[in-house]
């Protein structure tokens, strides 16, 4: 019989490797994951920017999230205990963040840094200095840059004003109207952000619609908004202010994709993820899934606070393999690395197609996940904006490693749940970055 196990040593550099020995138990019952890391920063930033007091329930408690609470901190809002139940911003008002008196740090997240961009740049006589961790500081900013400059910004960056750490001179910003090149939440959002102070209409325009939390949040909090999701346009009027509310965060559907693949793949499963935000921006994994024929079901659908949200329950299932690309990538970006993992088990060879983003997210995820999977025998090709990878896989337990992204190790360590042996992922406590709990949960639900 073999007995299952997690297994977690720290070294002196705080990295973690997790050691997982599967018994291929399935995974049942009930489970919640963390609030979800998208509204999180929103919540936080939009509360920073209101008059009056923000209340935030199921706040992400992740690294990411503590970022952004650290730098709007460092700028004057009051944020109070991040650990309690709810968390209380009281607001400084659009246009009112203070000089911080040191260098704002993003850490790991993308989301932090960019669409703080938007507000930095965006209050006049105040000079700011941003940077964040060796991930962040390699990835591409020019997409926020660019827009802003073109608003009137001044901002300075290495590498030709394209990377972090980056120097901002607020200014009085004019309004623009972009099209974005990119589908991307954190572009757009960086720019209704700075139009909040413009005098006039700030619109974006995207190539398809990619997650709408902060049109949702924006209007809630007041803001002057027309959105148009057909034509995948939204404006702010500004200026704009905004007015301190109540925010009741859903669970991550980025975080529930790890246990809804992880029940599709584990023979003897039935699991119910409570309460995960399944707004249709957000929704492509469980599209993807059920195109793969996965035995997933919505129940309890309703709203909170301006979000769809339901409980998702999901079965073992015969998946088959399909092609993915176009307008759902924007909606299933961050699930891409677990999807590649669910991929390995279904019937025939499966592409996902047009998602080259992925090799500027926390790591190079297409090639990452490619070498990854493989170390435990998957059969997974990079393209060159996308992983075709063949199912029916045999995985035997190996060291891998989730170089320092998150979302790679919490794939890997689901991908170890159908390995045979033993899997070592090393600098696995990435996880945290999104979802703190993760091993525990690991050990509870499916070990
Ligand atoms: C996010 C947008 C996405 C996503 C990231 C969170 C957001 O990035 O990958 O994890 O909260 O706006 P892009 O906007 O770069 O696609």
């Amino acid at each position: 019989m073999v007995t299952s196990a997690l297994s977690i040593k720290t070294d002196d550099a705080a990295h973690q490797t997790w050691a997982i020995t599967s018994s291929g138990k399935g995974l049942q019952g009930r489970l919640q994951v963390p609030g979800d890391k998208s509204i999180s920063h929103r919540s936080l930033m939009l509360g920073a920017l209101a008059s009056g007091e923000t209340r935030i329930k199921g706040l992400l408690l992740g690294e990411d999230p503590r970022s952004t609470a650290a730098c709007f901190q460092a700028m004057g809002a009051d944020i109070s205990d991040l650990d309690a139940e709810w968390v209380t911003v009281k607001g400084l008002g659009v246009g009112q963040l203070q000089e911080p008196t040191g260098v704002l740090d993003a850490g790991n997240s993308g989301t932090t840094l960019r669409l703080m961009m938007g507000l930095l740049a965006s209050q006049p006589g105040r000079f700011f200095t941003v940077t964040g961790d060796s991930s962040l500081r390699s990835r591409p900013m020019a997409r926020v840059i660019k827009p802003l400059t073109s608003m009137g910004a001044q901002i300075w960056g290495r590498d030709g004003n394209s990377l972090a750490p980056l120097a901002v001179q607020g200014q009085k910003l004019n309004p623009i109207h972009y099209l974005s090149p990119i589908a991307s939440a954190q572009v757009k959002s960086c720019i209704l952000l700075a139009g909040l102070s413009v005098d006039g209409d700030t619109t974006v325009t995207e190539p398809s619609l990619s997650r709408d939390h902060s049109e949702r949040m924006l209007q809630a909090f007041g803001a002057k908004l027309t959105v148009d999701r057909e034509a995948c346009r939204v404006t702010v009027h500004g200026p704009s202010q905004l007015q301190g509310q109540t925010v009741i965060v859903p669970g991550d559907i980025s975080s529930a994709a790890y246990w809804m693949v992880a029940a599709a793949i584990v023979p003897g499963s039935d699991l119910v993820i409570e309460n995960v935000g399944v707004n249709p921006t957000r929704t492509g994994i469980l599209e993807a899934l059920q195109r793969m024929e996965a035995d997933i079901t919505l129940e309890n659908t309703r709203e909170v606070t301006g979000e769809p949200v339901a409980d998702i329950r999901v079965r073992t299932s015969r998946l088959k393999a399909c092609t993915i690309g176009g307008d759902l990538i924007p909606r299933l970006i961050d699930e891409v690395p677990i999807l590649a993992v669910a991929a390995l088990f279904a019937e025939g060879t499966t592409r996902i197609e047009e998602a080259a983003e992925l090799r500027v997210k926390e790591s190079d995820r297409i090639a990452v996940t490619a070498s990854q999977l493989n170390r435990l025998g998957a059969s997974v090709t990079e393209l060159a904006d996308g992983l075709e990878i063949q199912g029916g896989a045999t995985l035997t337990g190996n060291q891998v490693d989730s170089f320092t992204d998150h979302r790679i190790a919490m794939s890997l360590a689901v991908a170890a749940l159908r390995a045979k042996g033993t899997t070592s992922i090393q600098r696995a406590e990435a996880a945290a970055v999104s979802y703190p709990p993760f091993a525990q949960t690991l050990a509870q639900i499916a070990l």
